[in-house]
């Protein structure tokens, strides 16, 4: 490769290489969804701060059949997920209005309704009592909605939850990315982790240009085109790969659509695009499924070596930036320098998702 081409691909002893060293497969993959026990709390790092709004992927579509109910933890919170005979999903908080049983252990789906194991009272989506099989009347209150709804919108294989900490209603729209519903493209191929550390940390990852080199051992990036757009934004990357059969000109299209949504889109030599589901479980845990999907016509010859190469890449990263995030505290005022990347611009878009910091 000539000196002036930086190569995306490109890996070499790094510190954080040597925590992941000598791991079996089986072994990294337990060590990607283990617990970390005995870290310090959310405020000793700076964790404790408000969850971001906007929409965040809930679950996989396929994973929630129609009359299935399941129980969640988002957001620090017991949630409760359930399809209806209509096939749609349904959220609620998890503890029944009653008596506090949780909905989504033993709940089961009537209809399109919700039936709590404790007592049998049921649930429609909007959180009202609409049967109580023993008595001659619903009390008032519950026979209401609940005040905190649970938007849901099912888009890219996935149901997406729109979280807001005051329950507004959601202010943009889940972005449909075409490939999902290609047929010529392949099912998710999806890779798992718990990541102990702040969502918002995590995001700044693809900005903090100094990091590439010193955690993932790759040479120098070039400089990527940023856009900064209201809930949106965009790093347009274009990087020359030498191949076997030339210089190919390989790009990585990161965007995010608020906090909770991102798309990697990887084009040149083999074409791959990635549906980043990382949602918040606690202040100090994030729950993160990388689902990849490639063009099925793509899995032959030197591009489906590249695609292949492209998975294990990105997760080969992502498991060298655990290490880092799982420890990581998140400074209220970071010191930066040149050299950087735009990590303080990035952290001004980002705040724009705290709603409960509008006005500080
Ligand atoms: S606790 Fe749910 S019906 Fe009684
Ligand atoms: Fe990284």
């Amino acid at each position: 490769m000539a000196d002036d081409a930086p190569n995306v691909m490109l890996s070499s002893p790094v510190a954080v290489a040597q925590a992941l060293a000598g791991m079996s497969p089986e072994a990294r993959a337990q060590w990607r969804l283990a617990d970390l026990p005995g870290r310090p709390t959310p405020a000793e790092r700076g964790l404790d701060i408000p969850f971001p709004y906007g929409w965040f992927p809930a679950m996989l579509s396929s994973e929630l059949a129609a009359g299935e109910v399941k129980p969640l933890r988002y957001f620090g919170r017991d949630l409760v997920i359930w399809r209806g005979a209509d096939g749609r999903p349904r959220m609620l908080d998890a503890h029944c209005r009653h008596l506090g049983a949780h909905l989504g252990h033993g709940g089961r789906v009537v209809g399109d309704e919700l039936e709590c194991p404790f007592h049998a009272w049921r649930y429609d989506g909007e959180g009202r009592v609409t049967a109580v099989p023993y008595a001659e009347r619903i009390p008032p209150s519950v026979a209401r909605p609940c005040e905190r709804q649970w938007p849901l919108s099912e888009a890219n294989r996935m149901i997406w939850v729109w979280y807001h900490p005051t329950g507004a209603p959601p202010a943009w729209e889940v972005e449909r990315f075409p490939e999902t519903s290609d047929p010529a493209w392949t099912d998710y191929d999806i890779h798992e982790w718990r990541v102990f550390g702040a969502i918002q940390n995590m995001a700044e990852n693809g900005v903090d240009v100094a990091h590439f080199r010193y955690v993932h051992g790759t040479a120098d990036l070039p400089t990527s085109e940023m856009i900064w757009d209201g809930y949106r934004r965009a790093s347009i990357l274009e990087a020359p790969l030498d191949t076997p059969t030339g210089r190919v000109v390989s790009r990585i299209e990161a965007r995010m659509f608020g906090p909770g949504q991102t798309s990697t889109r990887f084009s040149g030599l083999a074409e791959t695009l990635l549906v980043a589901a990382v949602t918040p479980v606690e202040k100090d845990e994030v729950r993160v499924r990388f689902c990849f999907t490639q063009p099925r016509d793509q899995r032959e010859g030197l591009a489906a070596m590249v695609a292949a190469g492209f998975v294990a890449e990105v997760c080969r990263q992502l498991d060298q930036d655990k290490v880092i995030w799982d420890r990581q505290h998140l400074l209220a005022r970071p010191v930066v320098c040149d050299g950087d990347g735009p990590i303080l611009p990035f952290r001004q878009w980002y705040r724009q998702f705290y709603a409960e910091w509008a006005d500080a």
